[in-house]
């Protein structure tokens, strides 16, 4: 236990700004309040989760989750006086939350934890967008964002800037100003401030609509973004809900290998059993739906217990996206607790007869079609894409719990098991040497 007159010592002694933490004897931290924020993660925090706070300082959040029943709590915090300062607090209270000195734009190998909080912190960073995505990552169920987008200040300095650039007639400042906090506020616009020592780095801000593109649009990583005001002007939380799959049956290939038809007929005649598919409740989702939409647009709620997706290997190379990394629909893939990869890489000339066969009675072939056909001609093509699909494969599917791997052969019906991804690259290598 701790004496009044040593934790009254610690609390006159101590730069405690920040946040305003209750001790024993009716003592507390002399920082601000952050009771509104308090209310939205314990709004959230179910029974024995476990919290990840980004930027955790004096540690308010950790004290106050382990005290409302969190089962485990760790805080990230780069400034080293704050983090001696917060475990002096945690002894005090006799709490017992793990800290530890990290910067989180190094992205640290953490376990994932069931909430993740970035509060106050998104604006202070050099790669915002770099962190969330780590954090969506690392969050199983639910990441709280807290955040202000253009303030007061800023809408002044924008305004005046424009003022004297624009070569549009000279408005009146409080239309300027008005026209410039409409903008940034409600479109999808982030601001980038030029870099000041004395805003400690404070380099971005992102309007609601701005924040929501990042996490429902260009992540496929959340079943649900909302966002919530604060009473704080300017600020605003975000309550991201984590996509969860128990089983996801990943059914790929090239175009015309056919994935279509193994969903179709194959699944229905004794492969779902095969890979272990509840038969009546499997949803499909296809590559192309999950980039134009909102998962919520198509999916039927946080948890899903089985999804079969229908991914086309060649698009990425259609629109710009180039690379399986970069391809949002592939996001999914990181919300699974079981992947089953159903390969479907028919012989060359299964492809090219699928290709011939779109011709019309004209002979004519879309162009797409009559594309594909010279390049499944072209020597070592093939085997290049299918290598390159398994070797993202390989990458994003590490840190699965589970993984069967699977090579469909559409004329004999045949779902064969094999042991591994590294196993169905041996396969390819030699059908389309
Ligand atoms: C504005 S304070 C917010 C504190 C707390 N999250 C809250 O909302 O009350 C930002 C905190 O994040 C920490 N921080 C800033 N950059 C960081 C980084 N890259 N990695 C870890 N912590 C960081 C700072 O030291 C500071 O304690």
């Amino acid at each position: 236990m701790f004496s009044k007159e040593e934790i009254s010592r610690f609390v006159n002694s101590e730069d405690l700004g920040g946040q305003s933490i209750c001790l024993p004897y009716g003592l507390k931290t002399p920082g601000d309040s952050r009771d509104e924020a308090i209310e939205v993660v314990l709004g959230e925090l179910k029974k024995s989760q476990t919290v990840l706070d980004i930027g955790s300082s004096l540690g308010l959040f950790c004290l106050t989750c382990l005290q409302h029943g969190a089962r485990a709590v760790t805080g990230f915090e780069l400034n080293r006086d704050s983090l001696s300062r917060a475990k002096r607090i945690a002894n005090f209270l006799q709490l017992k939350p793990r800290y530890l000195r990290l910067n989180v734009e190094e992205c640290p190998d953490i376990e994932k934890h069931d909430i993740v909080l970035c509060l106050n912190l998104l604006r202070y960073l050099k790669n915002p967008l770099g962190v969330l995505r780590y954090l969506a990552s690392r969050a199983s169920d639910t990441l709280i964002i807290e955040t202000a987008h253009v303030g007061e200040r800023d809408v002044k300095s924008i305004a005046k800037f424009w003022g004297k650039a624009s070569k549009l007639p000279r408005l009146p400042g409080f239309l300027m100003r008005l026209l410039v906090a409409s903008m940034f506020k409600t479109t999808s616009n982030a601001l980038v401030a030029p870099y000041s020592p004395k805003t400690s780095l404070r380099a971005f801000s992102f309007s609601k609509t701005a924040l929501d593109a990042v996490l429902s649009t260009h992540m496929k990583l959340f079943y649900s973004v909302q966002i919530k005001p604060s009473r704080q002007k300017d600020r605003y939380f975000v309550v991201c809900k984590k996509l969860k799959i128990k089983h996801l049956v990943l059914v790929s290939g090239a175009c015309g290998s056919g994935k279509s038809t193994f969903i179709e007929k194959a699944l229905p005649s004794g492969c779902s059993s095969t890979l272990g598919l509840n038969d009546e409740s499997f949803a499909v989702v296809s590559g192309s739906v999950i980039r134009s939409r909102k998962l919520s647009k198509f999916l039927p709620g946080q948890v899903n217990d089985s999804v079969v997706f229908h991914y086309d290997i060649l698009p990425i190379h259609k629109c710009g996206i180039d690379s399986y990394d970069r391809d949002p629909s592939l996001d999914v893939l990181m919300c699974a607790e079981r992947v089953s990869v159903v390969m479907l890489a028919p012989g060359k000339d299964q492809l090219l007869s699928q290709m011939i066969a779109s011709e019309t009675a004209n002979g004519s072939m879309p162009k797409y079609h009559s594309d594909l056909r010279n390049k499944y001609q072209s020597p070592g093509w093939l085997s290049e894409t299918y290598l390159d699909w398994l070797d993202f494969l390989g990458r994003r599917l590490a840190d699965v719990d589970s993984c069967d791997v699977y090579d469909y052969h559409g004329l004999s019906n045949q779902l064969n098991r094999v042991s591994s991804i590294q196993e169905l690259r041996g396969v390819i290598e030699s059908r389309y040497s």
